[in-house]
């Protein structure tokens, strides 16, 4: 999702934060740095941790804590991708094989487990009690959001408000956690610090719906993992709740029977269906909209490269291929 002025305004902090990242992986356990490692070296965007920069540089508040805090992000993200990947089976992470491919499911959530437990030994660092509570309510909420998540896998009835809400908690809480705490560590006003949750809210629901999308319509190669992991878990995500909703009864027919059997060989029939509703170019109007909304909770930030950077990222978070 590269784009070069973002990139080049943070990528002298960024090479701290992955210092940062690195450093922080010890373990006197030999597998638990060897699966850390791999996962954690093999890159990422880093879009959370370059948010909660970008929110310290706009608020005039760089430091050693911005770096450490940044690190912390990126652990708890790691944290819930090998979880995830887990969960939904999935064979591709990063451009690399996942670690439960390469190592199997039960080292994957034991380390999964190493990385969260260590960002909350990191946090300590802070001495934030509102970068404590922050990062503690946005954990807490996504696993709720993947829990959620599992229990509506295979049912083709749930609706496009539910959808909103589980994507919510399971990704745009991590991003809004990454503004919002590094708004409180900036020592930033409430209404400033609620902005920024809400810019991050809105920012994570436009991600996540493009992520959707190109479940359906992406390149493996590109986004570094495999495409129809989705329908292969029967996850009701918007292309298919709009599909559902806008369709001739033989679409629904088939959509309907492709969740509830988490069907991947239907994959042809249901992208037919897909297509003819208009549904991806629906989802990628509700992405533009939340990324629009996004915007406008930077109203109040005071004008900077920094602040310019994050209205980038939005427009970013719908456009990307990757
Ligand atoms: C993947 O997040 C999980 C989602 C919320 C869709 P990213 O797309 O940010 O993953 P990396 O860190 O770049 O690999
Ligand atoms: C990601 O959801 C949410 C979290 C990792 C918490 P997905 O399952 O859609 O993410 P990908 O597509 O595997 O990256
Ligand atoms: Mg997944
Ligand atoms: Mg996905």
């Amino acid at each position: 999702m590269a784009n070069n002025s973002v990139m080049s305004l943070v990528a002298s902090d960024l090479e701290l934060v992955n210092k940062e990242i690195l450093s922080q992986l010890g373990s006197r356990v030999p597998l638990v740095e060897q699966i850390a490692e791999y996962i954690v070296d093999s890159g990422g965007k880093r879009i959370r941790p370059i948010l909660a920069v970008l929110v310290a540089g706009a608020l005039g508040n760089k430091s050693d804590h911005t770096y450490t805090l940044a690190a912390i992000i990126e652990y708890l993200h790691t944290a819930t991708l090998l979880h995830d990947d887990v969960v939904d089976d999935s064979s591709m992470r990063r451009g690399r094989q996942t670690a439960n491919l390469k190592w199997g499911n039960s080292p994957s959530i034991l380390v999964g487990d190493f990385l969260y437990s260590r960002a909350f030994q990191m946090m300590v660092q802070l001495d934030s009690m509102a970068v404590m509570r922050i990062l503690g309510e946005a954990t807490n909420k996504i696993a709720e959001g993947e829990v959620w998540q599992l229990m509506n896998a295979r049912n083709p009835d749930v609706d496009e408000a539910t959808y909103m809400e589980v994507i919510k908690a399971k990704t745009a809480e991590l991003f809004s956690a990454a503004t919002a705490s590094s708004a409180a560590l900036a020592g930033a006003s409430p209404k400033q610090e609620k902005a920024l949750y809400d810019y991050g809210i809105h920012l994570g629901l436009a991600f996540q719906l493009i992520d959707d999308v190109l479940d359906y319509e992406g390149d493996a190669e590109t986004l570094g993992k495999n495409v129809g992991d989705d329908l292969a878990e029967g996850k009701p995500t918007l292309p298919l709740i709009y599909a559902m909703q806008t369709g001739s009864n033989d679409e629904k027919q088939v959509i309907r029977e492709a969740i509830e059997g988490g069907n991947l060989a239907a994959l042809p029939a249901v992208l037919a269906a897909v297509n003819a509703t208009g549904a991806i170019d629906y989802a990628r109007q509700q992405a533009e909209q939340q990324a629009d909304l996004a915007i406008a909770c930077l109203q109040d930030l005071r004008d900077s490269e920094f602040k310019g950077a994050l209205t980038d990222l939005a427009h970013m978070a719908v456009k990307r291929q990757s």
